[in-house]
């Protein structure tokens, strides 16, 4: 993720008091946010979790919170990719049991607030809708109110996504794409 998208995020994080945080795709970003979660919620009673299918990968993630001792407050679900779960061709998503496994333990009931969609790869032409599934798998999960945070939106794979999410979803995004290759789209909030 490239800084504006960065920053979209943590203020997202900032102004709506995120702390039931979910990332797709780990790297950097997850070290980040640990630290701005920590800085906001030091004693706090926040759960963040990054999905991530490469476990080499995801190992380095782990020791760079370990490092820095945030390797308590972040839960790294290792979840290899396997078949799409919509039966798409040629797609991989998430292992469905390593992945609702992962936030059943972490989470319990308790729904999301903040999801960021930034895995799995889907750099190239026949990887292009990779992404899709997240919204459907993840809708139910999702506190009213909850922002979904999707990266790379610059690509045509990842508008289609986004076309078809807001066919299918009462979501709107905001494509910030020239200034910080993400889209920020948000929950309807329960009326009051
Ligand atoms: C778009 S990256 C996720 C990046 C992460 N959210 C960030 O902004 O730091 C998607 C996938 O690429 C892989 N990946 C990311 N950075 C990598 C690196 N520097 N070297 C190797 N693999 C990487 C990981 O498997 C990750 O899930």
């Amino acid at each position: 993720m490239r800084p504006g998208g960065l920053v979209t995020v943590c203020n997202d994080i900032v102004l709506h008091n995120r702390h039931r945080v979910v990332e797709l795709g780990g790297g950097v970003s997850t070290v980040l946010l640990a630290r701005l979660l920590r800085q906001l919620w030091p004693t706090g009673d926040v759960r963040q979790v990054v999905v991530e299918h490469d476990p080499v990968w995801a190992g380095w993630v782990q020791s760079q919170l370990d490092r820095e001792e945030l390797g308590r407050r972040v839960a790294v679900v290792r979840a290899p990719l396997g078949p799409h779960p919509l039966g798409a061709s040629g797609l991989h998503w998430y292992d469905d049991i390593a992945l609702e496994d992962g936030l059943d333990r972490v989470l319990g009931g308790e729904l999301i607030d903040l999801l960021v969609v930034d895995g799995p790869p889907a750099d190239t032409s026949e990887k292009d809708l990779a992404r899709y599934p997240a919204l459907p798998v993840f809708a139910s999960r999702l506190a009213p109110g909850a922002t979904v945070v999707l990266d790379d939106v610059e690509r045509p794979g990842e508008q289609e996504v986004l076309r078809r999410w807001e066919d299918e979803y009462p979501l709107a995004f905001e494509r910030r794409s020239n200034t910080a290759g993400v889209a920020l789209g948000r929950v309807l909030a329960a009326e009051s």
